[in-house]
């Protein structure tokens, strides 16, 4: 295989991972986006393997290490389809922050046997362990990025599961005195053994750098709030992209440079865009605390406040007698899977002449893009979709919104509490509607801990039930 067909190739795969963001910018295309992703990394894998055994064979190498690669992908491909097949939606965030985990651990590992045979990754000559300087530089931030990325991800893994008991992987924050401080030094203790490792490429600063890298990764995560680790895991996700460019370069493969630059730069693009609709800045996500911190402290002060209440047959009754109704879906949507009885929902109104649209939240459910997967799952027409900033402006002139599931995206107290721990965050304005109905199993707070004026205004009428019991409830009356 000559090189220019390997750089044609991976030409061809670059192009393919461009075409799949910009088709997952948007739930029309994303599908398309998927497909682009899978033939750029099969193209891509595809390629590194054929040159790797180009590579061997005019060595004079033997090929036998090929088999083992083959198993690797065989082994590795089965072990992602399965999981992903089995995954439920509502554990996708937990899912991603495993896998970068991975790819942390990779880089972490490929440094590891860069630095201990140079030859084999034909950065030195065979027979010749010193590296050159730009490729330690290479190693050792890859390196760092690498571990930081893996040990974090596992403690962000351990609290989006909030299945183990272990005190790390509790939503909580762990905040002790001093901890920033703590944090800064092992960071300029990291940054200095790797530059001693630059100077002198000696073992025992490269692995007291990639020990404190490890550590840091667990002490940079553990204070930050569960509520925040989407955002998290989209920025472990860029630092796994950028640990990879690291390697890429010292390996000097193109490929590894131009997707680990993707992942990179669109994963920081995704945690800005985050912090954007949540109103909090990067920076204060990262020094931690809020999630938890709020949760557990509205829930002690929880009200206890009559509220309208009504059966889903008086819902449908107030549904069908409007002409307008925009549905609110939040996380209570995925958790009861009610996804396919609303679009059944939808289709009755619609019947009925009543114009239905939803409004998507940039952050309702609990990741980007949540409702949107779960409504195109549905196959709910694209058209009636619409983002917060194209539906505010209508709620005004809307006779009956349906909150199904959600709470902080329709929380007023963003707009009208500044003391409030969500004051500004933009939320969908379900609260200038004529009537709003909001159906979720109980007066409990949402993710943020808040309890929630839109429930006690006068407009409001709760219906209290598992989502998907009470929309079907709601197709049967409205039959
Ligand atoms: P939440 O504020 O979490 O509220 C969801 C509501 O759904 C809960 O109040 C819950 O009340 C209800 N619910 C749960 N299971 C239900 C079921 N089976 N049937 C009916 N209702 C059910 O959700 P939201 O409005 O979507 O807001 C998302 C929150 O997550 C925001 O605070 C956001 O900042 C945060 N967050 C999101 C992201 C991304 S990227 N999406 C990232 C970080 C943080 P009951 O228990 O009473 O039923």
């Amino acid at each position: 295989m000559s090189m220019n067909l390997v750089t044609l190739l991976y030409l061809l795969a670059s192009i393919c991972f461009i075409q799949a963001l910009k088709g997952l910018s948007s739930p029309k295309s994303a599908r398309r986006g998927n497909l682009f992703g899978m033939a750029g990394m099969l193209i891509a894998a595809l390629t590194t393997v054929a040159l790797i055994y180009e590579l061997r064979r005019m060595a004079g190498g033997g090929v036998s290490g090929i088999s083992l690669i083959a198993i690797g992908l065989v082994v590795g491909g089965t072990i992602g389809a399965v999981i992903a097949r089995r995954v439920e939606m509502t554990k996708m965030p937990e899912l991603v922050a495993a896998m970068h985990s991975l790819i942390g651990l990779a880089a972490v590992c490929i440094a590891i046997a860069a630095v201990s045979e140079p030859s084999a990754f034909g950065i030195a000559p065979p027979g010749d362990f010193a590296l050159p300087l730009g490729n330690r530089l290479e190693l050792f931030i890859g390196t760092f990025v690498g571990a930081i990325t893996f040990s974090g991800s596992v403690i962000a893994f351990g609290k989006l599961s909030g299945k183990y008991k272990f005190r790390l992987f509790q939503g909580a924050p762990v905040v002790y005195p001093g901890q920033h401080l703590i944090n800064l030094m092992l960071a300029l203790a990291m940054v200095g053994f790797g530059l001693i490792f630059f100077l002198s490429q000696s073992w025992l600063p490269f692995l007291l750098m990639t020990a404190i890298a490890f550590a840091l990764g667990v002490l940079i995560i553990i204070p930050i709030g569960g509520a925040d680790m989407p955002v998290v895991v989209s920025m472990l996700n860029s630092y796994s992209g950028w640990a990879a460019a690291g390697i890429g370069f010292s390996l000097n493969n193109p490929m590894l440079i131009i997707a680990g630059s993707l992942v990179g730069s669109s994963g920081a693009i995704l945690s800005y865009i985050m912090c954007r609709a949540m109103n909090r800045s990067f920076f204060n996500v990262l020094l931690g605390g809020f999630g938890a911190t709020a949760t557990a402290g509205a829930k002690g002060q929880q009200e206890q406040r009559p509220v309208k209440s009504g059966s889903p047959d008086d819902a449908a009754f107030l549904m069908s007698n409007a002409e307008s109704v925009v549905i609110v879906p939040g996380y209570g949507l995925a958790v009861a899977r009610a996804q396919h009885a609303l679009k059944e929902l939808t289709e009755k109104l619609t019947e009925h002449g009543i114009n239905v649209r939803y409004a998507i939240h940039p952050v309702a459910g609990r990741m980007p893009g949540h409702m949107n997967v779960l409504l195109a799952e549905a196959e709910v027409p694209y058209d009636q979709v619409f983002e917060m900033e194209d539906i505010n402006g209508e709620f005004g002139q809307t006779d009956v919104v349906l909150v199904l599931g959600a709470n902080d995206v329709v929380n007023p107290a963003a707009k009208n509490d500044p003391g409030s721990p969500i004051a500004g965050m933009p939320i969908l304005e379900a609260y200038k509607a004529k009537t709003v109905i909001v159906n979720k199993r109980s007066m409990a707070a949402g993710y943020a801990g808040l309890d929630n004026e839109l429930f006690y205004m006068d407009k409001t009428m709760m219906v209290f039930g598992d989502a998907k019991k009470v929309v079907e409830e709601m197709v049967k009356a409205i039959e």
